[in-house]
């Protein structure tokens, strides 16, 4: 099942149960929000979770672009992405979880065609502030689906403080022999879905207050879940990817984590730039800056004279498109490219420098320092041309 029809099949089943839906937003939130890019389908829709009337009604769906820094360090391996789609469900204030698990249940299985016996289900096991969830409990043994208690592991939230609460998450096995143990107990379990029972709301105190709403959130990522319906246990590896996958391995001869790697921040960077950002050494511009320079740093590592310039110009307008981006292509690539020069000369400056006498030896707090206020050498960058001092 092909990507498109992924979509398509989740957006329909819940517009014919009522749901309306929501043109998703950029990766930028709206002045004001603390956090850098959006990282969940939810995110947008907070003041509407909070109590404030949509004007498309209490029940929505849709597809939203999310961007997490969280997830970062586990990228290359086969499951993590930096920037994702999520589809995403609403119930503000409107059905209850159990409704959403059952309707989640039947979309997974005859919808979308995967076999019941591969699903397992956790849900919150409770803690000294919130009881068990037991209606997700009764949901899932009905069904006959198997159960895992946990508890920081089934409690969502975006952020320290806002909205949050106890969520059910759908597991599917990706084992080549039958289903074994538990989500916690073997990675083989990957998590497709997660049904958040969004009725509290974090105080900065840490206490807990009631929302004015009973809503449910729900959100799953669509590379990985096409990833598996594709029979492939590796996202990179559904048809999203596919222009990269043809392209790429041929370019740079990298091992698959690096591969996964390059492919992931290059087209993440891509995204970002194609949302109005640009490198910088603060915010937004700064985490576009990491997904470049973590890139060339992989792909120089074993050949110094590979340059973003190889990359085909297609794999530009590939992203704008399924992305829907207004921005040219030409101008992403040029930004890139800007990136790539600046690097590269801040690099030779950090190797002349570090060559200096007063270099030689291991490098003190106040020698990175020195380095970063009068040289312009960040930190990151000294510490990865002196493997020994890190
Ligand atoms: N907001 C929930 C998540 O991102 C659904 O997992």
């Amino acid at each position: 099942m092909q990507t498109d029809t992924v979509l398509r099949t989740f957006i329909e089943y819940y517009e014919e149960r009522g749901h309306r839906r929501v043109t998703g937003s950029t990766l930028l939130p709206p002045p004001g929000d603390p956090v850098l890019f959006t990282t969940s389908g939810m995110h947008p829709l907070t003041p509407y979770l909070e109590g404030r009337p949509h004007e498309l009604g209490r029940r929505l769906v849709n597809v939203q672009r999310c961007l997490r820094t969280t997830d970062v360090d586990e990228v290359g391996d086969p499951t993590h992405l930096t920037v994702f789609e999520m589809l995403g469900t609403w119930s503000l204030g409107d059905y209850e979880g159990p409704q959403s698990l059952e309707w989640g249940y039947d979309l997974l299985t005859e919808g979308l065609g995967i076999d019941p016996g591969l699903l397992h289900a956790t849900v919150f096991g409770g803690d000294e502030q919130v009881g068990p969830d037991r209606d997700s409990l009764r949901v899932w043994q009905e069904r006959g689906v198997p159960v895992e208690q946990t508890v920081e592991d089934n409690w969502w939230s975006n952020g320290p403080a806002g909205p949050c609460g106890p969520d059910s998450e759908i597991f599917l096995w990706t084992g080549d022999t039958p289903p074994r143990s538990t989500p916690t107990g073997d990675e083989r379990w990957v998590e497709v879905w997660n049904h958040v029972m969004m009725r509290h709301r974090r105080l900065p105190d840490g206490s807990l207050v009631p929302l004015p709403q009973r809503n449910v959130d729900t959100g799953l990522g669509v590379e990985r879940l096409a990833g598996l319906l594709q029979g492939r246990t590796s996202v990179f590896e559904c048809d999203v990817f596919t222009p990269w996958r043809e392209r790429v391995p041929g370019l740079w001869h990298l091992d698959e984590p690096s591969s996964r790697l390059v492919c992931d921040h290059l087209r993440s960077a891509m995204v970002v730039v194609g949302d109005g950002v640009r490198p910088g050494n603060t915010g937004r511009g700064y985490v576009l800056r990491r997904l470049v320079r973590r890139v060339l740093t992989v792909l120089w590592r074993d050949d110094p004279t590979r340059r973003l310039g190889d990359l085909p110009g297609d794999l530009y307008g590939h992203t704008r498109d399924h992305f829907g981006q207004p921005t040219d292509p030409d101008d992403v690539r040029r930004v890139l490219l800007d990136e790539e020069r600046r690097f590269r000369r801040l690099l030779e400056r950090g190797r002349q420098v570090l060559a200096r006498p007063r270099f030689r030896g291991p490098l003190g707090e106040e020698e990175l320092h020195y380095l970063h206020d009068t040289h312009g050498l960040p930190r990151d960058l000294v510490l990865s041309l002196r493997p020994q001092d890190s």
